[in-house]
């Protein structure tokens, strides 16, 4: 049956009253009805999940709750995809496209400071430290969810036109020194091939109102890139710096240029651009001038056009500043970057109805532009991909204060996570009913 026949069906059987902008189908009804059943057990894994967080690349426990859960409801799954990560296919009953669906897995080295009765007290070591370990990026919300999602859609298996795969993936956060890992690393081995889908879904649970979706066509999330500065001057007595090259000074003055680069160089009236600089060392006694300096930075851009340029620039500004004072400088770009978060415009606009029905239309906003950077970029990369913002912040709290995503206050209304397993299983099965058939 094609979704204009389950429309049509639909049209016939609802209630005047219940025909809203877009009525929902037997199907679409049917799916509700089994997200309000499996709640409880969605519930229950986020909290579990929660209070177990691991780091990225180290996600043992929760890929084997995933796997464990996947393999008990007879769907197909693959494990250490990309280290931990575990991909699952469900195969409709009826002929149709594949779509995808993705949650990521790891936790964040930040020791909780929220006062849950399943707040984590969960220690790693991180970099060659023994850190507390959190869920401080809400990641537990998104693999509960996309558990009950499974669950949901394994219910209505026989009435699905097409095949569902759901990718639960590590290493959002980035992997640790000297290991790959990720999205990039799954996609290398093999998370989107047989069978290939023709679109992935994602959330993440963001500071908004709780139960909220925030959407964006076309960039959502920036493009990041790593920013490694090595300024090579020469070592001299602090009291008589004209017998060396001093790389302070001109450390310094490269921090400040690189500021010009977004506030004069680029045209910032379409899309922002941030150069940062978070790290500066050098030296180590007051009256020597050093050798080197080192820094460290990040850049964020929402265009790719845009992206190459302000690194250009970056390199430009680097290399002449140390060349008029007699140093040298290298620049690079350090691995970990993650692409542009890019909404298909024609994907976002197919959907849209989709996420207006389910979470309520006014309930449905477009977001800002977010300047953190999410690595669902490079499945939309190899395929078109809808990515959204889950509001979790409780009604009471004030949005301009709350504790961000990252913070060891962070927190996630529980009553967020309906909206998102029904967001996402509606997604999944409005995009096979109405994609084209292959
Ligand atoms: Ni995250």
């Amino acid at each position: 049956m094609t979704g204009r026949c389950v429309a049509v069906v639909a049209l016939l059987l609802l209630p005047v009253a219940a025909q809203g902008q877009q009525a929902a189908s037997p199907l679409s009804r049917e799916i509700n009805r089994q997200v309000d059943a499996v709640m409880p057990k969605v519930v229950t894994w986020r909290r579990d999940i929660h209070q177990h967080p691991e780091l990225s690349n180290r996600e043992f426990r929760t890929a084997k709750l995933v796997a464990d859960h996947l393999r008990s409801l007879g769907i197909e799954i693959r494990t250490e995809v990309g280290h931990t990560g575990v991909v699952g296919v469900l195969k409709g009953g009826k002929p149709g496209p594949v779509v995808a669906l993705r949650a990521d897995m790891d936790a964040l080295p930040v020791t909780e400071q929220v006062d849950l009765p399943f707040k984590s007290v969960a220690r790693a070591t991180f970099n060659g430290q023994e850190v507390g370990v959190m869920h401080a990026c809400g990641h537990d919300n998104h693999v509960a969810i996309l558990m009950g999602v499974a669950e949901v859609l394994v219910k209505v298996k026989d009435q699905l036109p097409g095949t569902v795969k759901f990718i639960f993936q590590p290493a959002e956060e980035g992997p640790p020194a000297g290991e790959e890992g990720g999205a990039g690393l799954m996609i290398k081995e093999g998370a989107l091939d047989n069978p290939r889908p023709s679109a992935i879904f994602g959330l993440h649970v963001w500071p908004d109102e709780v139960g909220t979706i925030g959407y964006r066509s076309g960039p959502l999330m920036a493009a990041s890139d790593w920013l490694d500065i090595v300024v090579k001057g020469r070592q001299t007595h602090g009291a008589q710096p004209w017998g060396g090259i001093d790389p302070i000074v001109i450390s310094s003055q490269i921090v400040l240029a690189l500021q010009t680069i977004a506030s004069r160089q680029v045209d910032v009236t379409n899309v922002p651009a941030i150069v940062t600089i978070g790290m500066f060392q050098g030296g180590n006694r007051g009256n020597i001038i050093p050798d080197s300096v080192v820094m460290q930075g990040t850049v964020r851009t929402f265009d790719e056009r845009m992206r190459a340029d302000v690194k250009n620039r970056i390199r430009r500004t680097v290399e002449n500043i140390a060349a008029s004072a007699g140093a040298t400088a290298r620049v690079s770009f350090g691995s970990g970057s993650n692409p542009v978060t890019y909404n298909d415009p024609t994907l976002t606009e197919q959907m849209l109805p989709t996420l207006r029905r389910t979470a309520g239309a006014d309930r449905v906003r477009i977001s800002p532009l977010s300047t953190p950077a999410e690595d669902f970029a490079l499945f939309q990369k190899e395929i078109p991909g809808f990515f959204f913002f889950l509001g979790v912040t409780p009604a009471d709290v004030d949005l301009a204060t709350v504790p961000r995503n990252h913070s060891p206050f962070f927190f996630a209304d529980e009553a967020a996570l309906p909206v998102g397993v029904k967001a996402l299983a509606h997604l999944a099965v409005d995009y096979l009913s109405k994609a084209p058939k292959p």
